[in-house]
């Protein structure tokens, strides 16, 4: 099982004190310097994202994608190496930095940015948006913007594929990361993105955890 005693407390702390993103860096400063670690590094593309790249593999040429929260970068390799030109974000500078050193040959756009106030220039430009598992270490009052903010990088006829933890609104939101509702991933779609599938996977975790793997369209105007 994950270690996130300390995430949590950092979570908490910096929650407490209003600042509710600014324990990201905290924790991967922290791990950098060997004193925690960062629970969701796993140094391997997401296999939820590998799963869906089997069943629906995507047209890439001359397209762009975009990864959100993008951690370990592991993902944002994987888009660039199927072809899109990518671009991929975090909040956190040592995340970015250590990205970098980790790839550093890659084709990706590393950007240090944050999803709730992200650059101007990126609204509208994307044809795949990928989001794994960030909208969950936000706290919920955060994930209406933060949502609107996702769906807004996508240009007219893009992609945008969602993967996050799922729990039922009578489960308690428990501890981060904080699963989503139904209702919560069905934002997207309130704000005008097409549902195109809708799948609810385990994974080989414990305790079980089950997550939403859901693939919107920004309609054609
Ligand atoms: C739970 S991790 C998931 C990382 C990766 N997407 C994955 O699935 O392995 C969430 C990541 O999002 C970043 N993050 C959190 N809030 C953010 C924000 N407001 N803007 C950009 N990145 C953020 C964190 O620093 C962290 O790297």
């Amino acid at each position: 099982m994950r270690d996130r005693t300390r995430a949590r407390e950092l979570a908490d702390e910096f929650n407490r004190k209003g600042n509710p993103t600014g324990w990201f860096e905290a924790l991967y400063r922290e791990a950098e310097e060997g004193k925690s670690t960062v629970p969701w590094l796993d140094y391997h593309p997401t296999p939820h994202l590998v799963g869906f790249w089997m069943l629906h593999p995507q047209q890439t040429a001359g397209k762009s994608a975009l990864v959100v929260g993008s951690g370990g970068g592991d993902d944002a390799e994987q888009l660039a190496a199927w072809g899109f030109r990518t671009t991929a974000f975090d909040i956190s500078e040592t995340a970015i930095r250590s990205t970098r050193k980790r790839f550093p040959n890659s084709a990706v756009d590393y950007h240090i940015a944050n999803l709730l106030d992200p650059p101007t220039p990126w609204r509208g430009q994307f044809d795949f948006v990928f989001e794994a598992n960030t909208l969950q270490v936000l706290r919920a009052a955060l994930r209406r913007q933060a949502t609107k903010n996702i769906a807004a990088f996508l240009r007219p006829g893009g992609l945008l594929l969602v993967i996050a933890r799922s729990r039922e609104p009578s489960d308690p939101e428990g501890q981060m990361p904080w699963p989503l509702t139904r209702a919560e991933i069905s934002a997207f779609a309130v704000l005008g993105l097409e549902e195109l599938l809708f799948d609810i996977l385990p994974d080989v975790e414990e305790p079980e955890v089950r997550r939403f793997r859901v693939l919107f369209r920004l309609p054609q105007t």
